[in-house]
């Protein structure tokens, strides 16, 4: 049973993740790694594919989000789940060996993913499955009108992963980082993260959220956003548009490590 309580939409861009990481080839009693795991809804998804036998380790660097994850209660029917403060930048613990690895919006961050990766591989023997979704900057959002409020949400977020040195490119690219690292590639594909003009947007949850990084990253001044303001005209823009707004783009992601390069 989950405690976790939430309180406004879900957040769009974790839709495709079901889909995707129960198609990749997980299965029952295998050992796999969250990669930034955050408050651990990847882990605890993971942890109902592989079962009770299996066992899931997620790590990240943020105590935090660590300590929020350790406070879900997985079902009994799920596998075990383990936390673990870890800097994906520096070297890793002793972790052991895996039979899948994978991570959501997680590499996107770091200033060198393919470092990274490199240590992922390490952690892997031939046949390992590594799957992840990340996104990318691309030149959005579209939609059938001009949509000012939503363009100018989506340069300020972008904008802020830039300031933090994170690679706004990483969706692009993560296909070839992932063969560099000694994985081949299984499945590549792209999907859009959609809002409509009828239903809660996140956008207003998600600009909430990321308003202190914003800040601390000089992208906009203290003061300058008031958040119910723009709550209100996220609403009006989006009930007032013809159509779908395509918001972003999720890259998915898999392979079987071969041998590092
Ligand atoms: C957008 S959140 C995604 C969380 C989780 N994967 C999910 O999809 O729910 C990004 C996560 O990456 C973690 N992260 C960013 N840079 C990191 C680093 N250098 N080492 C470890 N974790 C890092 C953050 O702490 C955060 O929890």
């Amino acid at each position: 049973m989950m405690l976790h309580q939430r309180t406004g939409p879900a957040n769009p861009a974790n839709l495709p993740s079901a889909r995707f990481f129960a198609d990749v080839g997980i299965t029952a009693n295998m050992r796999v790694l969250d990669v930034g795991c955050g408050n651990g809804d990847l882990s605890r998804m993971i942890a109902e594919l592989v079962g009770p036998d299996g066992e899931v380790v997620g790590i990240d660097r943020s105590e935090a989000a660590l300590a929020a994850a350790r406070g879900m209660t997985p079902t009994a029917e799920a596998a075990p789940i383990s936390y673990q403060a870890v800097d994906l930048s520096g070297e890793f613990p002793d972790l052991g060996e895996f039979d899948a690895i994978v991570g959501r919006r997680v590499l996107m961050y770091l200033p060198d993913a393919a470092a990274t990766l490199a240590r992922l591989a390490k952690l892997s023997r031939r046949g390992t499955l590594m799957a992840f979704q990340e996104h990318a900057r691309a030149d959005l959002p579209g939609g059938p009108d001009e949509l000012p409020v939503h363009r100018q949400c989506y340069d300020m977020m972008w904008d802020t992963v830039a300031a933090e040195q994170g690679d706004v490119t990483l969706g692009y690219r993560l296909a070839n980082l992932m063969r560099e690292a000694g994985f081949a590639i299984e499945q590549a594909r792209s999907e859009g993260i959609l809002f409509h003009p009828w239903e809660e947007s996140f956008l207003p949850t998600l600009a909430r959220l990321m308003l202190p990084r914003m800040i601390e990253r000089g992208v906009v001044r203290d003061g300058e956003i008031d958040l119910d303001g723009l709550a209100r005209a996220i609403d009006d823009e989006r009930r007032a548009v013809k159509g779908t707004i395509f918001w972003d783009l999720a890259f998915l992601v898999s392979g079987r490590f071969q041998s590092a390069e």
